[in-house]
């Protein structure tokens, strides 16, 4: 398979507050601290990617403030090329996260420039769409530009990795054009109109999920780990057990590290397992990118 990873996606500058628990209604409720970092589940992924050593290119936007300069310089820290990060007059995407002293997080995701990618830019891309292997997309772009990149990754003969985060309306014709579908519990339940309140559910529906829509589909379960609906079988991949700190990119660093065992023409499950490695050193640190390991740490 071709070496190429191509990510065509969100970047967005995260906010990070680590809070003890949420605000009432009409409350001011004091941070413990912030912590700002490069976000975005597009750059994310395609951090992951590159620090497991791929080739991999951004396909997006960022707008021409300070933050969109702190994302391009970020992503290139980590050798993501960004030449295919186009900047537009506005202001970039950004994040407010707010952390629970238990990890979780609940994000409020502001849309910016990301919402400026267009067909064009997508056209633009198709040069590095055709010499990459994989090609990793979310929904933090407009739906419309997610489908038109499905069909054009596929038509460049992409293995096309869709995270439906968050949930939207696609078109079905487009979730089956894809060959790994990865969404969490609450995306699935979206994608499926089934409550996902177990890791059996969460078995029973994948399976469904996976005949009705004819491709392979991971859901992501945070601590109960995975479930992978693959070649007409079910898995479940355990989690490990980690004292998380904050989960943020938690799931990104997960589908980056799928699409690097892909291009290692590993197989889903053995994928998933060493996924599921990397997330468990993401949730350890601080931050989506900063906190996502290398290789070596993995190894
Ligand atoms: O998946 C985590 C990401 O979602 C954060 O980095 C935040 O920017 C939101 O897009």
């Amino acid at each position: 398979m071709k070496n190429k990873i191509t990510v065509i996606g969100s970047l967005n500058y995260d906010m990070i507050l680590k809070i003890s628990r949420m605000p009432y209604k009409g409350e001011s409720f004091p941070a413990n601290g912030m912590v700002a970092s490069a976000g975005g589940k597009g750059a994310n992924q395609a951090v992951q990617a590159a620090k497991l050593g791929h080739p991999t290119y951004m396909v997006g936007c960022v707008g021409s403030d300070e933050m969109g300069e702190f994302l391009l310089k970020t992503a290139a820290k980590y050798n993501v090329n960004t030449e295919y990060v186009r900047k537009t007059s506005g202001s970039s995407g950004m994040a407010v996260i707010n952390n629970l002293e238990d990890g979780s997080v609940y994000a409020v995701v502001v849309k910016g420039a990301n919402y400026e990618v267009s067909k064009q830019d997508i056209d633009s891309s198709l040069p590095i769409l055709k010499e990459s292997g994989v090609c990793i997309l979310q929904n933090e772009i407009p739906a419309e530009i997610v489908e038109y990149s499905i069909k054009k990754a596929k038509e460049a003969g992409c293995v096309v990795v869709f995270n439906a985060a968050p949930a939207i309306e696609i078109k079905e014709e487009y979730l089956s054009m894809v060959d790994i579908l990865v969404v969490n519990e609450v995306e699935a339940e979206f994608y499926c109109g089934e409550v996902i309140d177990s890791v059996d559910k969460a078995v029973e529906q994948i399976k469904v999920m996976a005949d009705r829509l004819g491709n392979s589909v991971i859901f992501t379960l945070g601590a109960e780990g995975s479930v992978v609906a693959t070649g007409g079988k079910v898995e479940i991949i355990p989690s490990i057990k980690v004292e998380a700190v904050e989960t943020t990119g938690a799931g990104d660093s997960y589908i980056g590290a799928i699409s690097h065992c892909l291009i290692e023409e590993m197989d889903l499950i053995s994928a998933c397992k060493f996924a599921t490695k990397c997330s468990s050193v993401t949730v350890c640190r601080y931050g989506a990118q900063d906190s996502m390991p290398t290789l070596e740490e993995i190894r």
